[in-house]
């Protein structure tokens, strides 16, 4: 990870500015009260450690490859609006499954929300997912090092500011991934062993949701797994300022500096999924439900 002078800390998120060039908090991005906490924090100690050696020789110890290929990349020719929104987005992201600013909805539902993220991760992590795995639409890779450690993972997205905080999380975990900027519509390029979709089927519009499930078959390999996280309505669920309903298809969001996008955003029901998965080809469907907030799907290319 390269030196910072000002970073949000990789451990609780606030914002910190160093003083000195070479201030090993600017080379761990960690503010100093979390390096104060190295002693209890496994993260932390690992995050000082690599620091030392970033520190000392100038380069990470491990890099995550950054790969282009002309003949699949690039951004997509339709739903322009809602890249410019996570391009815009990127550094408030995280909020929202951290809780955080306009995402913050109180103790009682905060603590609720953090422990079905806990449900959803413990979900993927017990998946069956090895060998070449793909994520679409990864974001700032909230999930990916899950997915990394468990094969050779392609991260891609449509958006460049999202996809660079993926690139320091995993770096972040020392994990590698092959990161390219792609449109979640290309036609795959090859057959993987898995495919992953994080928050991506609720910006798929209905009229669409057909196309993207015969795709996503096309990317596995006979018995693939396809697995995704995804919204349930709950109008807690995003921002004070936002207001979802279960019947939309379309939802208007603002960041914090007040621009305001409309974008995709469909609350589909289990049953609609399991249906779409079965209709393209997909077996052994699973849509299963956290409490209030996920939906956790799986399927295998039949
Ligand atoms: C709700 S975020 C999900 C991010 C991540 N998967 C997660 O679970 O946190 C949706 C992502 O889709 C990306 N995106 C939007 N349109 C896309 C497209 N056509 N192709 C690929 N990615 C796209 C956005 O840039 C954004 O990172």
């Amino acid at each position: 990870m390269p030196f910072r002078r000002s970073f949000d800390c990789l451990w609780c998120g606030r914002p910190y500015s160093t003083r000195d060039q070479d201030a090993l908090e600017g080379w761990a991005q960690l503010c100093p009260d979390c390096v104060g906490r190295a002693d209890e924090n496994p993260f932390i100690r690992f995050r000082l450690h690599a620091a030392l050696h970033e520190r000392a020789t100038g380069a990470p110890p491990t890099e995550v490859r950054r790969e282009t290929n002309a003949a699949t990349e690039g951004p997509p020719t339709e739903g322009s609006e809602m890249v410019a929104y996570y391009e815009a987005r990127a550094a408030e992201y995280d909020d929202w499954y951290l809780r955080r600013g306009r995402y913050e909805r109180g103790p009682v539902h905060d603590v609720a929300w953090a422990a079905e993220l806990d449900e959803a991760g413990r979900w993927l992590d017990a998946l069956p997912i090895g060998g070449q795995i793909v994520e679409l639409a990864a974001g700032t890779g909230w999930w990916s090092p899950l997915l990394a450690v468990k094969g050779e993972l392609s991260l891609y997205d449509a958006a460049s500011a999202p996809l660079e905080l993926a690139r320091e999380r995993l770096l972040a975990h020392r994990l590698r991934a092959h990161l390219h900027i792609r449109d979640a519509w290309a036609e795959p390029d090859r057959q993987v062993d898995a495919l992953f979709c994080g928050f991506w089927l609720s910006h798929v519009p209905r009229s669409r949701l057909a196309s993207f499930f015969e795709l996503a078959r096309h990317w596995l390999r006979p018995g693939g797994l396809f697995a995704f996280i995804d919204s349930r309505f709950d109008p807690q669920s995003s921002a004070v300022d936002h207001a979802p309903q279960a019947d939309q298809e379309t939802m208007h969001r603002r960041l914090d500096d007040g621009r305001e996008f409309t974008i995709p955003k469909v609350y589909y029901q289990p049953a609609e999924l399991e249906a779409g998965l079965l209709a393209a080809g997909f077996a052994n469907v699973t849509v299963a439900t956290t409490a209030r907030f996920f939906l956790l799907g799986e399927a295998r290319a039949g």
